[in-house]
Order: structure tokens, then C-alpha cells, then sequence
């Protein structure tokens, strides 16, 4: 991998800027058999509670136009599981691993965190505060600034890797939501996870899903992240990790010149397995058609005037 995809996220290096969204990759092992996860910027694996979680009742999936519901609720084996099986297996590809962490409690967040921790396998912690789909926990713990930040301070008094938190694009606030966890000790952003929403068949005069309500990804909702990455750019000085929408490597890069120091790819693994490496190759592409030759330089650029010559050349600040 050549020097111009590298990058370096809250003093993680990797060797390009694009990962796997949590929940949209399983564990890997299905995913292994199509693609070289190797070859991946990092994986963040799927949301891991303390004990292990049923989830929702199904129908958990509905396509909709341009995007996907889903209600999942945090289905996962728990952490003894996690931590014995697929980490290990996780982590065997040698590129960096953010955990995601949730929770019910903060109790049980710090303490999952402590454990990923000191397993000596994962890059980072992505504490999920932002999840549509569970009653309690998830959404309820960034329903304020001060509730998000205790939930970071609590984790951060046990974690020693860096903690990126995972928030919602529907906050009231968005950019204050950001300063709050990043003054109570994140390392970086993840944005965003799903929007809340629901779908209704109209012959049966019934919600789609058994949970009623989902949470919106896909397409549909990519310029809303981007929004959302651009509005954290502008209020905190700590990377972000874009997502939400990711099908192609223009969505990515539009994604890195909104604010995001690397990405990460979800809904289009259900479609396109080889997804998240073309992304790496058109990121790759694209930096050879501009000139670029660092892929840092793109981070931000559309908040600083954009390519110097009308989109043909190289980058502000680029030398
Ligand atoms: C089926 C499915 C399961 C998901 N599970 C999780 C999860 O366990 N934890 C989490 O933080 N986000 C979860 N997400 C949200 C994604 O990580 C991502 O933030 C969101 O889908 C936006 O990206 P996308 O449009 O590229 O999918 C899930 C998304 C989908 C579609």
C-alpha cells in the first residue's frame, strides 16, 4: 500500500481511510470467504453488550427506496464470546480494530470497554450511545449533553485506548452534542448511525417491523451524514469517522471533504461484499486524477475553498 492512502486516526495508523461499519460486516467470517479484510483501513466489529442479547423480534429488515430499515436490538453473544472467539479471529488480520461497545447501563459500558481493553487485541473503543432500535440504553444515553458526556467520562476513567463515540444524526443539537463528548474525553467521532424510522404495510394496516420502529440506512441518508460531518468539523477539533450512505469512492471522498479523517462502509456490504476495497481503489484513483498526494489533504478541503484551480489540481496547502 502505497504512502498516499495512509492515514492516522487519534494515533492509530492505517494503511488507507476505509472501514467496515459496525453491524454491516457481521463478524467478518462470512465476509472473509469474498474479500482480504487484510487489505481493509480497520474493521469496527458489530455493537457488543456484557451479556449476551436476543434482539428484536423479526421482520428486523425492510428495503426501502434508496436505503434499508432495520431493528436488529443489538443482537450479539455477549462479551465472554466476543472476547474468546472473534476478536482473536478479528484482530488475526492485522489491521485496526474498533471495538463497539453498548450497553444498559454506563456501568455496563465502562466495564465492557475495560474488558476490550485489556484484551490487548482492539485499536480502539466505539461506544454505540446512538442506537435506534433498543428501548433502553442506546438513543437514551445521548438524549442530553450531560448524559452523553457522564456516559464518556465513566468510560474513559477505564479505557487506555483511544474511545470514539457513535452518535445520531437527530440531535437537537448536533455541534454542541460533539464539543460536550469531545470535553469529556473522546478521542474521535463516529458519524452517524441510523436515522429513527419506521415503514407501515397498507393492506395489513401493520408497522413492517416486529420492533415497530428501525432505523433508516443507505443512500437515503447520505447527505444527512454529511451534514453531519461537516457541522462536527466546524465545532471539534477530533477526527471523525463518516458513514451512513457509503456506496461508491465519490461518497467516501465527499464524506473526507466534509471533515472525515477515514470511513467506513455499511449497508452496500448486504449488496456488494467487494464494496469497501473498490471504494479503496477509487479513493486511490481519484488522488491520481488531482494530483493528491497525500490523502490527508482531502480532509476537510471543501470547508477551505476546495482545489485551488476549479477541481483539477492539487489540494490548498498541498505544496
Ligand atoms: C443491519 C444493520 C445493523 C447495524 N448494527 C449496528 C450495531 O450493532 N452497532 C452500531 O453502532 N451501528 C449499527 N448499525 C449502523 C451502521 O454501523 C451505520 O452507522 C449505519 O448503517 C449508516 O451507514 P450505512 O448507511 O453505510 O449502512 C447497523 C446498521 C445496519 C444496516
Amino acid at each position: 500500500m502505497e504512502a498516499g492512502l495512509r492515514t492516522e486516526l487519534a494515533g492509530i495508523r492505517m494503511q488507507n481511510p476505509v472501514m467496515v461499519c459496525s453491524g454491516t460486516w457481521g463478524n467478518g467470517r462470512e465476509y472473509a470467504e469474498w474479500i482480504d479484510p487484510g487489505a481493509l483501513g480497520g474493521i469496527i466489529t458489530k455493537s457488543v453488550t456484557l451479556r449476551p442479547c436476543p434482539g428484536n423480534p423479526p421482520p428486523r429488515i425492510w428495503e426501502t427506496p434508496s436505503g434499508m430499515l432495520n431493528s436488529i436490538g443489538l443482537e450479539n453473544r455477549g462479551l465472554a464470546a466476543f472476547l474468546e472467539e472473534d476478536l482473536p479471529w478479528i484482530a488475526g488480520f492485522g489491521v485496526p480494530v474498533f471495538v463497539n461497545v453498548a450497553g444498559f447501563s454506563e456501568e455496563e459500558y465502562a466495564e465492557v470497554a475495560a474488558e476490550v481493553c485489556a484484551s490487548g487485541l482492539a485499536a480502539a473503543v466505539e461506544l454505540n450511545i446512538s442506537c435506534p432500535n433498543v428501548k433502553k440504553g442506546g438513543l437514551h444515553f445521548s438524549s442530553s449533553h450531560e448524559d452523553a458526556a457522564r456516559m464518556v467520562s465513566r468510560v474513559r476513567e477505564r479505557a487506555d485506548l483511544p474511545v470514539f463515540v457513535k452518535l445520531s444524526p437527530r440531535l437537537n443539537d448536533l455541534k454542541g452534542m460533539c464539543a460536550a463528548v469531545a470535553r469529556a474525553g473522546a478521542d474521535g467521532l463516529s458519524l452517524v448511525n441510523t436515522i429513527p424510522a419506521m415503514s407501515i404495510d397498507v393492506e395489513r394496516a401493520v408497522p413492517r417491523l416486529g420492533n415497530v420502529t428501525g432505523g433508516l440506512s443507505g443512500p437515503a441518508m447520505h447527505p444527512v451524514a454529511v451534514l453531519a460531518v461537516w457541522e462536527a468539523y466546524q465545532s471539534v477539533g477530533i477526527p471523525i469517522v463518516g458513514m451512513g450512505g457509503i456506496w461508491g469512492w465519490e461518497d467516501a471522498v465527499e464524506m473526507i471533504m466534509a471533515g472525515a479523517t477515514a470511513v467506513a462502509v455499511g449497508t452496500v456490504n448486504f449488496v456488494d461484499p467487494g464494496a469497501p476495497l473498490a471504494v479503496v481503489e477509487g479513493i486511490r484513483g481519484f488522488m491520481t486524477r488531482k494530483g493528491v498526494a497525500r490523502v490527508g489533504e482531502l480532509v476537510g478541503l471543501a470547508h477551505r475553498g476546495g482545489f485551488r484551480d476549479e477541481g483539477k489540481g492539487r489540494a490548498p496547502g498541498s505544496g
